[in-house]
């Protein structure tokens, strides 16, 4: 059980960004803003409550879940301070709070550890802070006013950390008066707290404007596409035997080879069962048997093709589509190199990704060396489809 609840606040509306969606909901680099801020905090220890306008919950959830978390989704209110109001009352009984706007969506996970650390010192109120690089100057109706000295100014980011029950009673006391408020922080000083300031980091800029969300992608396209994607990747594997001695023809890999056959409720092609086993394996979504009921009667002798289609039907109705499989043939006969590129071609037409396939013996070794049937073994990579299908 985690002793710290991380409230993201994502219900405003996003005028300055002028996208015509709540900003949060936007997209930048292929995926919306939130769920660009979820990746980067996934890997956090704490109960997630994501705070959107009303009407988006169901959205903010299955961002959420392709961000890779589980989340308590409740509604905002008309100013930053009532949203993050709605998500402390959803928070729980954690120790710690954490509130982090969603539109600081690059924020690096040093950051939030850098919080968590300094309220595990003691801290009753954390804020990240960086020194404010542009000359600044009083305005009014009038004109322009005096420069004040950027010296003794800083920049507020999040995420800002709270013991709980601290963060509640200032925004009690303050009431109504809340609603004015932007800093959280300073709610927490207006009780006569003290506020620890901790190194803020740049890469927590806040989206605001359209050259912050120019900004945003061109940082998120510069990043390695493997490591951008990284939360959305997973690897499978899966095993399959198959005997000799059945009475149909020898399918292996998709296609017909001479010989006696594999012995088997459907055609006993331990390839494509592999492969099945490696894709399920990967999404979570279990294994062969529970697929499509290997045992029924209409699937005696089915090919391999249908559960691998089967497979990969299912996979999309989660979300995942295959990147690649590698799928390795232990056994005596048949050989895999005679016809190792037709193979893999009807493989990877059955799968829509590429599927290479190599041949070993065993050396004579234990059943499968003495040729009494055959061995697969697959790994399958998926990613996350960039829209989840339909049902
Ligand atoms: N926020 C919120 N509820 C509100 C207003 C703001 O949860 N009623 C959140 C925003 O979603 C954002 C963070 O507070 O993650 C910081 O607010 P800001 O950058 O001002 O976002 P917006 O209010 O959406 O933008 P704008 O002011 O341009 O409309
Ligand atoms: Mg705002």
């Amino acid at each position: 059980m985690t002793d710290t609840a991380l409230i993201v606040v994502a219900a405003g509306s996003g005028t300055r960004l002028g996208r015509g969606v709540p900003k949060a909901f936007a997209e930048i680099a292929g995926a919306t803003i939130l769920e660009h801020a979820l990746r980067g905090l996934a890997a956090v220890d704490a109960a997630f409550v994501i705070v959107v306008p009303a009407g988006h919950e169901a959205d903010a959830s299955a961002i959420a879940e392709r961000a890779g978390l589980v989340a308590t989704v409740v509604a905002g209110g008309e100013a930053r301070a009532d949203s993050v109001a709605a998500g402390l009352a959803a928070a729980g009984d954690a120790r710690w709070v954490l509130v982090h706007d969603a539109a600081r969506a690059l924020a690096p996970a040093a950051l939030v550890e850098r919080v968590i650390a300094a309220l595990r010192d003691g801290a009753g109120a954390v804020v990240p802070v960086l020194p404010v690089v542009d000359t600044i100057r009083e305005a009014d109706a009038a004109g322009l006013g005096a420069i004040v000295d950027r010296a003794a100014l800083r920049a507020m980011q999040t995420p800002q950390g709270f013991e709980a029950a601290l963060l509640r009673r200032a925004y009690e006391t303050a009431g109504d008066a809340r609603g004015a408020s932007t800093d959280d922080a300073q709610l927490v000083q207006a009780v006569g707290e003290q506020v620890v300031p901790v190194a803020g980091d740049e890469l927590a800029f806040k989206i605001t404007t359209p050259a912050d969300a120019e900004r945003a992608e061109s940082l998120l396209a510069r990043k390695e596409p493997g490591m951008r994607e990284v939360a959305d990747i997973r690897t499978g594997i899966g095993v399959d035997v198959h005997g000799f001695g059945g009475e149909g023809p020898l399918r292996l890999a998709g296609i017909e080879w001479e010989g006696v056959g594999l012995v088997g409720h459907s055609d006993g092609d331990a390839v494509c069962h592999a492969i099945v086993d490696a894709l399920l394996g990967a999404a979570g979504l279990g294994d062969i048997g529970g697929l499509v009921g290997v045992d029924d009667p209409q699937h005696a002798g089915a090919h391999g093709e249908v559960f691998v289609r089967a497979a990969v039907a299912l996979l999309a109705e989660h979300g995942w589509a295959p990147v690649n499989v590698s799928v390795q043939v232990l056994g005596v006969r048949p050989r895999i190199g005679t016809r190792r590129e037709e193979a893999q071609a009807v493989l990877t037409a059955m799968l829509g990704a590429p599927v290479s396939v190599s041949g070993t013996t065993t050396d004579g070794l234990g059943a499968i060396g003495r040729g009494e049937g055959v061995q697969a073994i697959a790994t399958a990579l998926i990613r996350r489809r960039p829209t989840p299908v339909a049902e």
